[in-house]
């Protein structure tokens, strides 16, 4: 479960947020071998997150919403997958909508961004998902299909096999239209058969995939139910350590909320 915080709280919040992540999950005797929590902070956060997490030895991982594709120089504003390597990252996002959308992120910089969050040690978060016109024509699978296969264009078996993939569709991220169980488990389901066609099955059975879109305590046991959703990129949900928490241990509520989405 992987909390990105996109451009919210500072690192005087971060640290008190982590502080009541882990308090919460900790007190619900949550399970972080069986659930993987990750906080994806924004970039002058994660010093004071690293510090928190080391100081404290706490279970919880941590990453950046965004990379350079370069890996030094003169790139004004940009901050290298080195610089987050160094700052104990173990994820990185790369291709989130946001950034497709807002600063024109092109499949090609995608895929280069991936070979360098590959080049220094870090774990992509790779995104992907279609626009409420393309959902409209009923050509979701295709779309994202394509996206996955320029993404992974220069990626190798050995550095796929450690990937994550993110399927967010972009109608549902941030306006609380959630897809349905059905809808994430059509797009998710299709990408783990063409990771099985581009590299092998039990390299695909091992790829976590992730759905994103309005996910909150109330709906994600049931997106979870599905069999080729292995967790979920959390927005505007994983800025409230109670509710975040309550996500990362839906399976103490599966069925409870089955109902609500
Ligand atoms: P949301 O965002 O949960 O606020 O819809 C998800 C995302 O953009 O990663």
């Amino acid at each position: 479960m992987a909390g990105n915080w996109k451009m919210n709280l500072d690192h005087v919040q971060a640290t008190h947020l982590v502080q009541k992540l882990d308090w919460t999950l900790r007190d619900g005797k949550h399970d972080f071998a069986a659930v993987e929590v990750a906080v994806l902070p924004p970039f002058t956060d994660i010093r004071s997150v690293q510090t928190l997490v080391d100081g404290d030895r706490l279970h919880l991982k941590f990453g950046a919403q965004d990379l350079s594709a370069h890996e030094a120089g003169a790139f004004t504003g940009e901050i290298s997958g080195q610089f987050l390597a160094r700052l104990g990252c173990t994820y990185v996002v790369v291709g989130h909508s946001e950034r497709r959308e807002y600063h024109h992120e092109s499949d090609a910089v995608v895929a280069a961004k991936l070979a360098a969050a590959y080049r220094d040690g870090l774990t992509p978060i790779f995104c992907v998902g279609e626009g409420l016109a393309v959902r409209k024509e009923g050509r979701q699978v295709e779309y994202v299909l394509a996206q996955v296969e320029a993404g992974l264009a220069d990626v190798t078996p050995a550095q796929v096999a450690s990937i994550v993939i993110a399927y967010e569709p972009i109608w549902a991220i941030g306006t609380g239209e959630v897809a349905t169980p059905a809808d994430a488990q059509e797009v998710c389901g299709a990408v783990r058969t063409r990771l099985a066609e581009l590299y092998d099955e039990p390299t695909a059975a091992g790829i976590r995939i992730l759905y994103g879109g309005s996910v909150k305590s109330g709906n994600v046991a049931a997106i979870m139910a599905e069999a080729d959703v292995d967790g979920a990129l959390v927005g505007g949900a994983s800025i409230d350590p109670v509710e975040f928490a309550a996500i990362c241990r839906y399976q103490s509520h599966v069925g409870a909320h089955s109902s609500s989405r």
